[in-house]
Parts: C-alpha cells; structure tokens; sequence
C-alpha cells in the first residue's frame, strides 16, 4: 500500500483522474464540465497543461504508486491514441504505476473508430467505460445524444474486437415516456453485449442544465420505483451484483478506480475542473479542485488549482460515511480510523441511533446501511453530521 511518515497514519491507496472536458455537443441534461469541442482540439497544448499540472501535484504523492487511472469527461475518446499515449507515459515518467493497475477510459459512441480502439490497448488503457444511455431511438433523440443505438452496440462489438475485455456500459432510466418495457429493453439489449459491469442511474435533473430551465415530463414516482425494482431483479438475475447505488458488476469486476472513491482513498484530479482528495501524512485530509473553464485552465498566465480546503476533524464522519454508505456491504469499521485518524468511538452515538432508526445494521464490525438507509441515505448521513 503505501508509506507511513512521522506518525501511525498509514496512507491510503493512491488513484489518479484525468479530465478531459470537451464533448461533441453538450446534452440537455447534463451537469458536468464539458463544453461543445470547436473544428480542432488543443490536444498538445492541454496534454503539456495537464504534465505540468501533475508535475505540482506530485508533492502529495509521498512515494505511492498509482492503483488506477480514469479518464473522465466530457468525452475523453474525442482524443487520439497519440495524445493520450504521450499523457500517460508523461504520467508514469513522474509516478509509479502499480503492477496490477486499472486504467480506464470513457467513450461515446459516434466519437471513435476500430483503429482508435486498438490504439489505446496499445497504451495500456485496459478498461472502457461506454456512455450508452439508452439502445431507444426515440429516448436517445430526447436526450439529445449524438448516437443512435446501432452505432452503441457497434461501440460495444468494437471494444471487443479491440481486446477489450473489461468494459463497462453507462445506462440512464426513468427517461422521458420510459415503460417498465423500455428499461428493461435497454438492460437486456446491454447485458446482450456481455459488458463486465453496468451504470444504471436514474436521471435527474440538474440545475444549470438545459433540462433544469425546460425540463422534461418524467415517469411518475410509483412507475420510476418499479422500473427501478424490475431492473434491479433482472440485473441480478444475469449474474451482475448490485454493490452501490448504481453500480452493478460480474465478480471480481467492481470498477476498482470507484471503489477507491467510496472507500475513502486518495486521488490526485488534473485537467479543467478537476477534483482531488489528498491526505497528509500526519493524517489531515486536503481537498483541491482546478480552474474549471478550458480556456482558463490553458492560460499560462493562471494557476491550475483554483482552491483547496483542509477539511476540519468534525466533518470527517460525515466525509467519510457519504462514501462508505453507499457500497452494497459498506466497509469494515476499523476502515474509518484508518482513513481518517480518528477513534472509532467517537461515531458511538450517532451510530446506535441510526440503528434505532433502521437506518444502519446493528453489526459492530461493519459499517453499512440497511435496505431502508440506502433508500433514505441522507437521513442516515445527517446522524453523523457534525
Ligand atoms: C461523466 S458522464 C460522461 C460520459 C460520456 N461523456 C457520455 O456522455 O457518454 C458519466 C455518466 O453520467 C451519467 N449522467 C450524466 N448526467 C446525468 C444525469 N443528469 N442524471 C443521471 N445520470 C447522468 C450518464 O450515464 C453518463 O454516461
Ligand atoms: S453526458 Fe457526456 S457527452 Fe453529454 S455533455 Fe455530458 S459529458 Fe458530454
């Protein structure tokens, strides 16, 4: 794992998210940072932005290799297997990667070819995350997706036929006009491509989204929670196991980057927008995010991070615990000290109260909400505010 420094704190695991923040338009409903891409991408010049971001960021490191890399987005397969293969060995120049490393890629359909697949499992990228949203025309069309569903099965056969075997494919449900019919379409027409992992999220709306101005008619309350129990019986019946809140993989394919996430580990953010999660080694948490807008982010003339904050001892429960309570069969208990350096006891009262409230099961050696606090997490997490 890692090195203790000074202290008893052992580090936790360290992971690396690179975002890419540019899409071929931006769809209506959503809110994260990607912006319509012009005629050319500033490929070389975002590449050298994104090393020399890394290179600052090498200082929360402290000799830890890498356990997994994500390139996020926007629509990181807009980049060609050259910028990238330039990125990631600029990457492992400045950091170790573990043996055994994850490193994924997100793709759309619409946005890559079989040789561009190829490309990168040449580089090492050895598992694809497919933003497949729905196999519908018309569900696809409302969403505002540059795809139809031909060409999302296509993307699947090629990330085959490119050696990739370990992909994920991102769904969304509770779609504008969605039956109980449609959704489980979309999952059976999914699991027919043989993904080693699904996403299934429900859609919201978010603000500061063309939806959220105008939004959609959605499915009722009463349909949405059948579409979501229907999806979930067949998901399980075809061997992918639910362990968060939308995540469902064959076993042994949990998407290890993600796991690091809610199990509280470390992570480095570069790229527009970015966000990191870095413990110290006397065992404070930092958080940092980076200049959120392209071409700020490439202005030589600013800095790269826009701001960071030591998160305050009594915030950690709850830091701790939104990630946690979100996995299937949480974390063993003794995890919470360990990532976060204080004594257990100190959640003592919050957590029988959750207990009494059914919200959290009554094991002393784990940490993980029952069937009802996972439909009513924040009411279990507000037990643990500070
Ligand atoms: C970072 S996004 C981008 C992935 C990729 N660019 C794409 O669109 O295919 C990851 C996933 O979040 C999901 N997502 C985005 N906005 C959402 C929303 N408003 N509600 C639910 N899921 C959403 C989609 O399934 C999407 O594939
Ligand atoms: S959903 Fe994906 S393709 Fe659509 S704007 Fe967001 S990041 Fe880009």
């Amino acid at each position: 794992m890692s090195d203790t420094t000074g202290g008893s704190f052992l580090l936790p695991p360290l992971a690396l998210y690179i975002h890419i923040p540019w899409c071929v338009r931006k769809c209506p409903y959503c809110d994260f940072n990607s912006h319509a891409a012009g005629p050319t991408l500033p490929e070389d010049e975002y590449v050298d932005a994104l090393l020399a971001d890394l290179d600052i960021d090498l200082q929360h490191a402290h000799s830890r290799s890498l356990t997994s890399i994500f390139f996020g987005g926007g629509t990181p397969s807009l980049f060609s297997d050259r910028a990238l293969g330039r990125l990631l060995a600029g990457v492992e120049r400045r950091i170790a990667f573990a043996p055994d490393i994850e490193i994924t890629l997100e793709a759309n359909p619409g946005t890559f070819e079989q040789a561009k697949f190829k490309g990168y499992r040449s580089l090492g990228i050895n598992r694809l995350s497919i933003g497949v949203q729905s196999f519908q025309e018309a569900k696809l069309k409302a969403l505002g997706r540059i795809h139809n569903g031909d060409e999302a099965i296509r993307a699947a056969d090629m990330a085959r036929a490119a050696g990739f075997d370990n992909f994920n494919l991102d769904l969304m449900h509770g779609l504008p006009e969605q039956s109980i019919e449609d959704a489980l379409f979309d999952l059976r027409t999914a699991i027919a491509q043989a993904p080693t992992h699904l996403s299934w999220y429900q859609l919201t709306m978010e603000p500061n989204t063309v939806f959220w101005s105008q939004p959609p008619e959605l499915p009722e309350d009463d349909l949405l929670w059948d579409i979501q129990e229907a999806g979930q019986a067949l998901l399980a019946a075809e061997g992918y196991a639910q362990y968060e809140v939308s995540a469902y993989a064959q076993p042994g394919k949990q998407a290890r980057h993600n796991l690091n996430y809610w199990t509280f580990g470390d992570f480095l953010g570069i790229g527009a927008g970015a966000h990191a999660k870095l413990s110290t080694p006397d065992g404070r948490i930092l958080r940092t995010w980076k200049t959120r807008l392209p071409k700020d982010y490439l202005d030589p003339a600013k800095a790269f991070q826009a701001g960071e904050r030591l998160l305050q001892a009594d915030e950690l429960p709850f830091e701790f615990l939104m990630n946690v309570l979100r996995l299937s069969e949480g974390a063993p208990a003794e995890l919470f000290s360990q990532r976060t350096g204080l004594p257990l006891q100190q959640l003592e009262q919050a957590r029988r109260e959750a207990e009494r409230l059914g919200l959290l099961q009554a094991d002393d050696t784990r940490l993980v909400a029952t069937a009802k606090g996972q439909l009513f997490l924040n009411d279990l997490l507000q037990q643990f505010l500070a």
